[in-house]
């Protein structure tokens, strides 16, 4: 992350931070009444058995306030050394998203392994007033393991979403799992199970669907390919991983889709809307909940202890443990980064601290000593921290599938990405360009048809996925390279981008355009506009020449390009797809005898804007195509003039031009 990034995201946390404090002191907000009942029941099978319960509890016995503390705490690899272990007897650490061993985000995997056995050997030593408890090691493998060099990189979920396909997604999240394992790794902060209702939220791409049922069948898919079934033992040694179903709740209904604002909804709502995704991740026996930064009717879900403990832990019957978000719990009014007994009393059992890790330590003994956090609330959260360590078999000492780097972006996890980007792409426009015939001429161009980090999107190698080369993940193939390939391959020609269309005429030209990449904070929009203006101009330039042309649209989410779609002949929505783009030129590339070698099958999972003004998610918005939405070979449909309109209107009036 470049430091003025960073610096400007602090700053917006200090100021934060004041205005939180000030809102305090003003009109601080109501806690919110909850009623368990209206919430589904879940009944999950224990997450351990009954011996290892019993186990469990006389390992808390022995515990001092000192090392129960130290559980209850994660903080960031960029923030502890493996020594610090030694007077901190933390439960947990985090790779952030620009986080990495040394400060290296492109440190070689057996760099991650070696950084994680420090942690874990110290963790595990034998010494005088220690219980020897393992360190669970968490980062957010979101779409892979999308912080190492050389990983696999899947579609980000809203790809996935497009698919349809839950048991693709149990796939893809037990192969990450296992490239999460080579590293030494315990813990992936996914899946993510928001269920965005506002597209002008720049996580809107994490999220699987807006229709809260598909979200549901996902979750329950990525949490049972993460850590294997439930009741399932040794899962580390088999190349699983702890899950965390992501955030707790309601991070995807905010007002105007501002990041981490506020979700201003009827409990009904929440519970219709937002809750499916948890019932159904807990019932595949999650075993982490991470709490959203968002709020409820004002109230941060950090402390929102009806929420996290009445309804999450006892009508929803959690029994994993509470992760906090980022540093989340300094917004709660009356805290800071390292004094936030509220979070812990209203039901977080692990801060995510990573600042000022050292004084939440110091500061939560004392608030023990002092009665302010209750024995046996402490109790409690130790309890679930190490229930999900034995579940995860971390006390067994094997771990088989560390330093296995071949798994790092391996031929199967390759086919099983390119299944899956083939999956994603939904076809919004066809007049018969596409198939492209192998034997055809044809110009593969557009301003993002280099660029990884675009296919790839935010959280890749960094936080925001911005500094993303073509070395970092050398296995991964540009849709640009693959698409020519496939001509080549069929017998075709390509000609130049720069070619003399006046001469030189091909029968086709492949327009790559997209969204620079961005995550969370940066990625929110006022108006849901593809506003960049190169790729549209490209498709112009073509058009005047009288040349077909397929848009292929790199995007986090729908956005309104009613002039891009009006301008091409087939435009495919292909989300972040990751670092295969072999399967984009797998669907778009006919066989020899030039019938295509496969159909589209990606339907939207969320609505797609007709107007700029009035997107699919506002009151009375108009949608250009509902959710569902998708054209293939075997069933063409003509896709009529758009109009051209901000407002979405039908045509009467001029096109309203945003040049
Ligand atoms: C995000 C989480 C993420 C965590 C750790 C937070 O800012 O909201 O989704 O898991 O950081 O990187
Ligand atoms: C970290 C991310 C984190 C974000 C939250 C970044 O500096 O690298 O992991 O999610 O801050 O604010």
């Amino acid at each position: 992350m470049r430091d003025s990034v960073r610096l400007a995201h602090r700053v917006r946390l200090t100021v934060a931070v004041v205005a939180g404090v000030l809102l305090c002191g003003a009109n601080a907000p109501q806690a919110q009444t909850v009623h368990p009942a209206l919430w589904p029941a879940v009944h999950p099978q224990p997450l351990v058995d009954s011996a290892t319960e019993a186990r469990i509890a006389a390992l808390v016995q022995r515990l001092s306030v000192e090392e129960k503390v130290g559980q209850i705490i994660q903080t960031d690899i960029s923030a502890v050394t493996p020594a610090d272990l030694r007077r901190y007897p933390l439960g947990s650490i985090l790779a952030g998203g620009d986080s990495g061993p040394h400060d290296n985000e492109r440190a070689k995997p057996a760099d991650w392994l070696a950084l994680a056995r420090e942690f874990h050997a110290v963790a595990l030593e034998a010494r005088p007033g220690h219980e020897p408890i393992p360190v669970i090691f968490g980062i957010d493998a979101v779409h892979g393991h999308n912080n190492i060099v050389g990983a696999e990189l899947y579609p980000h979920n809203i790809g996935l979403g497009a698919s349809h396909d839950p048991d693709l997604v149990r796939r893809i999240a037990q192969a990450t799992a296992e490239e999460v394992a080579t590293t030494g790794m315990d813990y992936a902060f996914a899946p993510t199970i928001a269920v965005p209702q506002d597209m002008r939220w720049g996580r809107s791409y994490e999220g699987f669907s807006s229709d809260p049922q598909w979200v549901a069948q996902f979750a329950s898919a990525a949490v049972l390919g993460l850590q294997g079934p439930n009741g399932m033992e040794h899962r580390l040694a088999r190349g699983h991983v702890a899950a965390s179903i992501k955030h707790f709740i309601g991070d995807g209904g905010t007002t105007l889709g501002e990041d981490q604002g506020n979700t201003q909804v009827s409990e009904e709502t929440l519970v219709r809307l937002h809750a499916p995704g948890y019932a159904a991740g807990i019932e595949a026996g999650a075993l982490t909940v991470m709490a959203s930064y968002s709020a409820w009717n004002g109230q941060k879900m950090h402390g929102a202890k009806g929420l996290l403990t009445d309804v999450l832990k006892g009508r929803m019957g959690f029994q994993g443990f509470v992760i906090g978000d980022y540093n989340a719990h300094a917004f709660l009014p009356g805290c800071t980064k390292s004094h936030c007994p509220e979070a812990f009393n209203a039901g977080v059992d692990m801060y995510m601290a990573p600042l000022g890790w050292r004084d939440l330590y110091t500061n939560l003994i004392a608030d023990v000593k002092a009665g302010v956090i209750a024995m046996t609330r402490l109790d409690d959260a130790v309890t679930r921290i190490l229930r999900v360590k034995f579940a995860l078999g971390m006390f067994d000492t094997e771990r088989p599938l560390e330093g296995r780097f071949e798994h790092l972006g391996s031929v199967e996890h390759r086919a099983l990405a390119r299944e899956a980007v083939r999956k994603s792409l939904v076809l919004l426009k066809n007049d018969g360009v596409l198939p492209i015939r192998p034997n055809a001429t044809v110009i593969v161009t557009g301003p993002q048809a280099g660029s990884l980090a675009v296919q790839a999107g935010g959280w890749t190698l960094s936080w925001q996925g911005d500094d993303v080369r073509s070395a970092d993940f050398p296995q991964a193939e540009l849709a640009a390279t693959a698409l020519k390939a496939a001509i080549r391959a069929g017998g075709g020609r390509l000609l130049a981008e720069d070619a003399d269309l006046s001469k030189d005429k091909p029968d086709v030209a492949v327009v790559i355009m997209g969204a620079r990449p961005y995550a969370e904070m940066y990625g929110d929009i006022k108006l849901p506009i593809y506003n960049e203006r190169t790729g549209l101009l490209a498709l112009q330039h073509f058009k005047e020449f009288g040349i077909p042309t397929v848009a292929i649209f790199l995007s986090g989410r729908p956005l309104w390009t009613n002039p891009e779609i009006n301008a091409s002949n087939a435009f495919v929505a292909a989300w972040l797809p990751g670092s295969e783009g072999g399967g984009i030129a797998d669907v778009l590339v006919a066989a020899a005898n030039g019938t295509a070698r496969y159909d589209f099958t990606g339907r939207l999972s969320f609505a797609w804007p007709r107007s700029a003004l009035l997107p699919p998610y506002a009151p009375q918005g108009a949608i250009q195509f509902p959710i569902g939405f998708g054209i293939s070979y075997d069933h063409p449909v003509r896709t009529p003039v758009l109009s051209e309109r901000l407002d979405g209107a039908a045509d009467a009036a001029p096109p309203v031009r945003i040049k």
